[in-house]
């Protein structure tokens, strides 16, 4: 019976794979399909849902602020800057293009085509994050025209570019699209 018994688990299949092997094969397939069925669900569970999706957005009509005004909303949680140009600060940015500054950026590359007249930027200061001034009515728009932050004396122009100050760069433009002529979405 013996020389059977040692026949019986040493069986060689058609394709040279031993039957041990293929038990142990057999097996190691099964606890991956179990992996994979256990980690799904927790995948799915981690993917943020549409409401979290829809929370982290911000929508905002711009057509509702007048050339020279600005808004503050918020966005994530921070503070937003958004500002309607006008025709005379259109041209002192473009003007300004060629200026030699700190962090270059042209005013076409800080808003988005067709609409230069719309600035979009986070109202966080670049050098230890205060919150500027300049976005709402009266506030000090400091030696530029755009936003000044009282901590330690940042000057942003009307395109929020840094001029002056300790801050090293502009103020951040968020991702955004426009949904319509006059809707804005940020994130
Ligand atoms: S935090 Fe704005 S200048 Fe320092």
């Amino acid at each position: 019976m013996a020389p059977e018994t040692a026949a019986t688990t040493e069986l060689t299949t058609a394709d040279g794979v031993r039957r041990r092997d293929w038990i142990h094969v057999a097996a190691l397939g099964t606890a991956g399909v179990g992996a994979a069925s256990v980690l799904f669900p927790l995948i799915s569970q981690m993917a943020p849902s549409q409401d979290v999706l829809a929370a982290s957005t911000t929508e905002i009509d711009v057509g509702a602020i007048q050339p020279g005004q600005s808004i503050k909303a918020t966005f994530r949680k921070q503070p937003l800057f958004v500002k309607r140009l006008t025709p005379e600060e259109i041209a002192a940015a473009k003007k300004d293009d060629a200026v030699d500054m700190r962090d270059p950026a042209a005013l076409a590359e800080r808003t988005k085509e067709g609409h230069e007249d719309v600035l979009v930027t986070m109202g966080v200061c670049t050098h230890l994050g205060c919150v500027p001034l300049g976005a709402a009515e009266g506030e000090n728009k400091g030696e530029f025209g755009g936003y000044f932050c009282p901590c330690h004396g940042s000057h942003y122009d009307v395109a929020g570019r840094i001029r002056k100050g300790p801050a090293p760069k502009n103020l951040l433009v968020p991702e955004y699209e426009f949904k319509s002529d006059t809707v804005i979405r940020v994130g």
